[in-house]
């Protein structure tokens, strides 16, 4: 019993000092983050990107929700230049959006990708892109289940749409049941500060899906990203219904 008390004790105490650590460091070199962040997952992304990409219309105005560093779709530059796609790219974290800021003005994307610090959920949003200014698409790139209401954010975004607008979704999606994985995601995040999300697994993404009122009409892996018995990159492709668009 004392031993277990103990051991209880220097973990908790493992715990609080790795958070101290890593709050340190990223007040110490504040642009880290966003570095290390691009680190773990740009390589994966920038496939997914292109495969959006590669579906939108040429022309089309789109929506990145959680856009991040923006170094996924500037790495895409040729595509967007190609199709003559304007992006309007949205993250609620500060630093990611101001290391966004300087990466697409040193692409010279400047004038076909705007940026916005703010959160999918702030209603001003949907007061600024209505008319003319409403999307043909929008984009959620491995950024819907980190949200705390993902079905929301999908509302959110189809208010923002086109009447012909779609919305469209990659991530991984867990195969098979990973219970360690289920541990490790927020304990990861609660270290580090940085939001690694949760374990989602197929099933869900359709009851969240049907929870915003919306059809799927693609569900497909990412040609080229992971796909394996126990992850797989998906892309799927949401039409909203009028359902989507009350709140
Ligand atoms: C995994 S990153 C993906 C970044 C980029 N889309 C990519 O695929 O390379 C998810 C991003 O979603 C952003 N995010 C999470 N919740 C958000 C919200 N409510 N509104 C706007 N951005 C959000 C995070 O800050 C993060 O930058």
């Amino acid at each position: 019993m004392a031993d277990a008390t103990s051991s209880s004790a220097v973990l908790g105490m493992f715990v609080v000092l790795l958070t101290v650590l890593f709050k340190a460091i990223w007040t110490l070199f504040p642009n880290l983050k966003a570095d290390v962040y691009d680190w773990l997952i740009i390589k994966m992304t920038t496939k997914w990107y292109a495969a959006v990409l590669a579906k939108v219309e040429g022309g089309a105005r789109v929506l990145d929700v959680g856009i991040g560093t923006g170094t996924a779709l500037v790495r895409n530059k040729e595509l967007l230049v190609q199709k003559n796609i304007v992006v309007v790219g949205i993250d609620y974290e500060e630093e990611y959006i101001k290391k966004a800021g300087a990466i697409v003005a040193n692409a010279g994307l400047a004038k076909q990708v705007k940026l916005n610090c703010t959160s999918i959920y702030d209603p001003k949003l949907r007061m600024l892109f209505t008319g003319p200014a409403r999307f043909d698409a929008a984009y959620f790139s491995g950024s819907l289940t980190l949200m705390p209401d993902p079905a929301a954010a999908l509302k959110c975004a189809s208010n923002m749409l086109t009447d012909a607008g779609l919305v469209y979704v990659t991530q991984t999606f867990q195969n098979r049941p990973s219970p360690v994985m289920e541990m490790l995601k927020p304990l990861l995040r609660r270290f580090t500060s940085v939001d690694f999300g949760r374990v989602v697994y197929h099933w869900q993404v359709k009851e969240i899906v049907e929870k915003a009122g919306m059809h799927i009409i693609e569900d497909e892996p990412v040609p080229g990203s992971i796909d394996t018995a126990a992850q797989t990159a998906r892309l799927l492709v949401l039409k909203p219904t009028s359902a989507t668009k009350r709140d």
